[in-house]
């Protein structure tokens, strides 16, 4: 009974009806001190949002083991003609996913990036690996990172506070500018015959100016319905769902 109530509580997050938002708010500020002192990855991404620094899209730092098997079993075996791919996990979070990388593609140096200062401290604690990397997004190191054979950019670019109910027709957060100096950042860093792997975002990569040098990877399901919001070149929003291919191979020029 308790769990049904918690989960009527959280849907009223979203929901349209003001009086369950603020039911919403006055409860979750009650139970912010008590999460404030134990949990500090909120405490980091809390302190993040209220710093609202410009250069940080998806503040919320949530990841996983294994998050996308399909994804991660089409690049393994893309990849397994080079013998030490190189690959970017950009926007890695605490590192779940560089981990998983290492196990699908055991050779491959990989560089886990982030912006999230706490993030890459995390990873570099519990990194165990001699060919894991992480660095700081506006690190030096970063900088010098490139000929990579595979760049996976899982849910960085969106900005899920731009989805809330009041702020429904615009991205202000999280603009299409930045999304595409990021795409054209990360594309100079790939390979030809690269992989460039996106979901979760604000933005569809087949409207950047690179796009045009990219072919969707051919498996099932590359291409798949997802339901958020997606927003065009000038931040409008286009479509409350649609189907995006997630793998693209960059072509020979
Ligand atoms: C929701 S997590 C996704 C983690 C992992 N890629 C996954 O899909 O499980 C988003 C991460 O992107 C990071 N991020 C946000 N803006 C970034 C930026 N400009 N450069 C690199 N990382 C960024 C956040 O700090 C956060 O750790």
């Amino acid at each position: 009974m308790i769990k049904n109530i918690k989960e009527k509580i959280k849907r009223y997050k979203e929901s349209e009806n003001i009086s369950e938002r603020l039911i919403y708010n006055f409860l979750n500020t009650l139970r912010m001190p008590y999460l404030l002192l134990t949990n500090s990855r909120l405490r980091v991404e809390l302190f993040e949002k209220w710093k609202n620094n410009n250069n940080h899209h998806q503040i919320s730092t949530f990841t996983g083991n294994n998050r996308y098997p399909l994804l991660f079993k089409e690049c393994t075996q893309y990849l397994q003609k080079i013998e030490k791919p190189q690959i970017i996990s950009f926007g890695c979070s605490t590192g779940e996913e560089v981990r998983t990388l290492g196990e699908y593609i055991p050779a491959a140096i990989i560089y886990g990036i982030d912006i999230n200062k706490w993030c890459i401290k995390q990873c570099k604690k519990h990194n165990s690996s001699t060919s894991h990397y992480f660095y700081h997004r506006t690190s030096k190191e970063f900088e010098t990172v490139q000929n990579v054979d595979a760049i996976f950019c899982m849910a960085v670019f969106q900005r899920t506070d731009d989805r809330l109910p009041n702020k429904k027709h615009n991205t202000k957060l999280f603009t299409f500018k930045a999304f595409e100096e990021e795409i054209l950042l990360l594309d100079r860093k790939l390979n030809k015959n690269g992989l460039l792997i996106i979901d979760f975002s604000d933005f569809n990569f087949m409207d950047t100016v690179v796009a045009k040098n990219y072919v969707p990877l051919n498996f099932e399901n590359n291409q798949i319905l997802r339901k958020f919001p997606l927003f065009d070149r000038n931040n409008h929003k286009v479509s409350e769902e649609k189907f995006l291919y997630r793998v693209f191979v960059k072509q020979e020029k």
